[in-house]
């Protein structure tokens, strides 16, 4: 992706000199010869980013800054400045500059700075257009569900997001855990501020810490910069711990403290830095048995666990099939540009019967191909994946036009009797008849050997 880089310095050599540098590294510089050419240019509102000399004439730096802050919050904005001036550097920082470099620039330094800047504002910018997104569609309408394990879950979402306690979220793969996260920032008065997510899997222990924590320039080897961790970028916000059954021993303890006093320290740093932002946790491992184990605080999940939601697998809420392959069969149909009718009877058979271990995102990603298999304008058994295919067979017993009732009966109780090997007792309760009318029918219809 190309970022506009605005570059605003009086000296012409040092302006060009950045913006050549910067258009090197993939960015679109933007070149302003004072601050008052800059906030005409910001206001195009276009600009992702700031480097500024402080000392010009007409709008100075700091007031530049200032005003870029207010256009845009949240903007980063690194500032320029010359020897014997760092005092005025210093306090540009507290007015919410990003950092600062001293001149002449080291450039390496600043390209460092410059891609780190991006990636943060790149979180705030996806936050952004996820925002908009979801305020488009009304409360938690993208989340399907009329079971009543869901319903249930509905109402909790709707009252812990008035609350600030922590929820942890559980469920096996696939049950939507991330969409009942993102509903209760969504619905909560912090909707306006970040949603900032954190894979903890994804991450080895250090750089989880300082993905998390932040650190500080020089905290370790290729620490040029002072980087803010995920908790600072989620202050008045929420922070979205993904996986967290996955979090070492020695984070464990760091996000601890962070709950108690919402207090922490940057990697390589001794400021205390105090957050406000409210933590959502999920995992589809068994906590209690991850303690059990040693695997995992017992403090720190109570911590986490102020609130539970519990994601039933789908396999056991299956009222809520027919609703889901309605609401993707929809969209994927919009998505290819084909008109459908809907399933087929046998096909929507084998997508009840199946068990789902993928759950939601499994039946999901089963209708998206079905979709595009599709030759006509019913999805058949045949354009269903092959496992869940193989699955219904053993599931169904074909009956072909032609047959009488009781020939049909016969063919029920033949494969009745296959599928529970050949258990007369259990097969009579399935069929809804006794035993004995059960016998009578075997010898009937010579289905016995
Ligand atoms: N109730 C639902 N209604 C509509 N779509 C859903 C629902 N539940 C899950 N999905 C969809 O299923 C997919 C998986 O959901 P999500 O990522 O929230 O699951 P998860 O529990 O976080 O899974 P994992 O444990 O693998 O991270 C997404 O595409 C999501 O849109
Ligand atoms: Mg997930």
């Amino acid at each position: 992706m190309k970022y506009n880089i605005l570059v605003v310095d009086d000296e012409k050599n040092i302006r060009e000199g950045l913006a050549k540098l910067l258009e090197m590294e993939g960015h679109r510089a933007v070149p302003a010869a004072d601050g008052r050419e800059a906030l005409a240019l910001l206001e195009r509102g276009d600009v992702d980013l700031v480097v500024t000399d402080l000392k010009m004439p007409n709008l100075p730096g700091d007031e530049l800054l200032r005003r870029a802050l207010a256009a845009v919050p949240g903007l980063p904005v690194i500032i320029l400045t010359g020897h014997g001036t760092i005092e005025s550097a210093v306090q540009a920082m507290k007015q919410g500059a990003y950092d600062y470099l001293t001149k002449p620039v080291d450039m390496g330094r600043l390209t460092l700075l410059v891609a780190r800047a991006l990636s943060e504002w790149e979180v705030k910018r996806q936050y952004r257009e996820a925002l908009q997104e979801l305020q488009k569609r009304s409360q938690f309408s993208n989340i399907i569900g009329k079971s009543d394990a869901m319903r249930r879950i509905f109402e909790v979402v709707q009252l812990v997001s008035a609350s600030k306690a922590s929820v942890l979220i559980t469920g096996e793969s696939g049950t939507g855990k991330e969409m009942i996260a993102d509903a209760i920032h969504y619905n909560s008065d912090r909707k306006d501020k970040p949603l900032i997510k954190v894979h903890c899997a994804a991450l080895s222990e250090t750089l989880l810490e300082s993905e998390l924590f932040g650190h500080e320039r020089g905290a370790f080897t290729g620490a040029v910069a002072r980087k803010r961790g995920r908790f600072e970028l989620a202050h008045r916000g929420t922070l979205f711990l993904d996986e967290i059954g996955e979090v070492s021993p020695g984070v464990q303890i760091k996000l601890l403290r962070v709950l108690q006093d919402k207090t922490f320290e940057r990697v390589g740093g001794e400021e205390t830095i105090e957050v406000d932002c409210r933590v959502i946790a999920a995992t589809n491992r068994d906590l209690s048995q991850a303690i059990a184990q040693g695997q995992f605080r017992e403090d720190l999940y109570y911590r986490l666990n102020v609130v539970n939601i519990h994601l039933p697998p789908l396999r056991e809420r299956k009222e809520d099939i027919p609703l889901l392959i309605s609401s993707f069969l929809t969209e994927f149909a919009e998505a290819a540009g084909k008109r459908l009718e809907g399933l087929d009877a046998k096909a929507r058979a084998a997508l009840y019967s199946y068990r789902w271990p993928g759950n939601v995102r499994e039946l999901r990603n089963c209708l998206e191909s079905a979709v595009v298999l599709s030759r006509s304008s019913l999805i058949t058994l045949e354009d269903l994946p092959p496992h869940i295919r193989s699955d219904a067979d053993k599931n169904y017993v074909k009956l072909s036009l032609g047959l009488s009732l009781a020939e049909a009966e016969a063919e029920l109780i033949r494969a009745e009797l296959l599928a529970q090997n050949g258990n007369k007792t259990r097969a009579a309760e399935v069929l809804g008849i006794g035993r004995k009318t059960l016998h009578r029918k075997i010898q009937e219809y010579g289905l016995e050997g």
